[in-house]
């Protein structure tokens, strides 16, 4: 089969390499891809939300499937234009995207068919929105409702902090349209996990249970990120836990959507808040978790690319279940100095290949560009530089989660590049729930 992948970070770069694994896969293409991709793939100089380029592409490389890595494209509705087309793309179609595209339109869907999620209002003016935070007082947590990087929750501890919020989404529109409207919800604590699951609409397989770390810095401070590392598997999430999760969040959310006329295709992936009164929804995804991916994949035995296949033909039962590797994964994220403010790129990164070398580690590359320094005969002289906020998704295995860490932080601490910034802390809460 002839394979395109689209985006460009370490969960991209995870994906292809997992399908590079498959028997099915003969030739894989990512658009636009990475330095590390470059490995594993052509890559092609379209970007990931440039849909008419790529439907061009898929039909004249005759493209078997094509697999989504980010949300812009899915919400763009990418899907809904393959399909049109008659091309094989696995992902979910526009109306299924408003899941993560609009936070609105996920927890009124939650609210009709009993998800268990944070208590919420929905506000379009900012008056109402600023007069029912001073009735109902702080914490309380308030979201853009459309798409915003990542960045549109702001967990209030006081009132004023809130309505900050409110000013700067609503009057100041730091978000654009994606500040029309707004949520403030009740402020939930916990534990975080995230809950990925392959789908054809009916049938769901469950992929390994994952935990993310969102903070810049140790200890959970600093500002939310993209995610700064995560870890596979996570022990919060015991096997009843899991059971629950599946069937009061993931199966009422799909088959909710299936009353609403709507036939989710693709991947979901649940953010949950393990509550002392259960598990909760903090929010949806509609695709692949960015680092969750590169802590899951290593993990998985099974052909990922038959997973795909069959979720897109809606043949999803016809598999069996999935097949494992019993043994821990964590994924270190090195990011430029500065991320998630300002940062600069084209640093060059050593250490690579001495840390490459280790047994049971592989370096997924997220912001890299790979540059050729001297081409004579066979003797190919090449660097990678810097080239984005997360630079490499330094993943390692390991019998037990704290055996994971250890070895991953033994590669990590072979790789530099000027500025480089890592947590030390990824997957300490597992370590200390391993152990109880
Ligand atoms: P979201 O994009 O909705 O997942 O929110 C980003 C992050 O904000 C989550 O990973 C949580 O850490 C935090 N968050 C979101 N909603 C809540 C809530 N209701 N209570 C506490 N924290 C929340
Ligand atoms: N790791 C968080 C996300 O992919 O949204």
């Amino acid at each position: 089969m002839r394979i395109l992948v689209i985006g460009s970070g370490g969960r991209e770069h995870a994906l292809v390499w997992k399908i590079a694994q498959s028997k099915l896969a003969d030739k894989i293409f990512c658009a636009p891809g990475n330095g590390g991709i470059a490995n594993f793939a052509e890559c092609i100089d379209i970007k990931a939300d440039d849909i008419l380029k790529l439907l061009e592409f898929a039909g004249k490389e005759k493209i078997d499937l094509t697999v989504v890595g980010p949300e812009a494209p899915l919400s763009s509705g990418i899907v809904d234009e393959f399909v049109a087309r008659g091309l094989k793309i696995f992902g979910p179609s526009k109306l299924a995207a408003q899941l993560e595209a609009s936070k609105v339109f996920a927890k009124e869907l939650m609210a009709k068919y009993s998800v268990p999620t944070a208590a919420f209002k929905v506000f379009d003016n900012p008056e109402e929105a600023k007069k029912y935070i001073e009735q109902a007082g702080a914490p309380c947590v308030v979201k853009a409702d459309g798409l915003a990087a990542g960045k549109g929750v702001v967990v209030a501890k006081t009132v004023d902090e809130a309505k900050q919020a409110v000013r700067a989404i609503m009057e100041e529109r730091i978000f654009g349209a994606s500040g029309n409207k707004i949520i403030i919800e009740e402020c939930l604590e916990g534990e975080e996990a995230s809950i990925l699951v392959i789908t054809d609409g009916k049938e769901v397989v469950a992929l390994a249970s994952a935990q993310d770390h969102k903070r810049i810095n140790d200890g959970d401070c600093g500002p939310n990120t993209g995610g700064m590392g995560a870890y596979s598997p996570a022990p919060a999430v015991t096997k009843e836990l899991f059971k629950e999760i599946l069937d009061k969040v993931i199966y009422r959310t799909i088959d909710g959507l299936a009353k609403e006329g709507i036939n989710y295709h693709g991947v979901l992936y649940a953010g949950i808040m393990l509550t002392k009164d259960g598990p909760k929804t903090l929010e949806f995804n509609v695709r692949f978790g960015d680092p969750e991916t590169e802590a899951i994949l290593p993990r998985l035995k099974s052909d990922l690319v038959e997973i795909m296949l069959a979720a897109s033909e809606g043949k999803l039962a016809r598999l069996k279940s999935l097949e494992w590797d019993p043994r821990a994964c964590v994924c270190v994220i090195c990011a430029s100095g500065g991320y998630p403010d300002n940062y600069e790129k084209g640093k060059i990164i050593s250490g690579l290949e001495d840390a490459q070398k280790l047994n049971d580690i592989v370096i997924f590359h997220a912001g890299t560009k790979l540059r050729i320094i001297n081409d004579v005969g066979q003797r190919q002289e090449r660097e990678y530089l810097t080239d984005g906020g997360r630079v490499l998704g330094v993943t390692g295995l390991g019998k037990t989660i704290k055996e994971a860490i250890a070895h991953t932080y033994q590669a990590v601490e072979k790789i530099n590049f000027s500025g480089m910034h890592y947590r030390r802390d990824i997957g300490k809460k597992a370590v200390a729930r391993e152990e109880r």
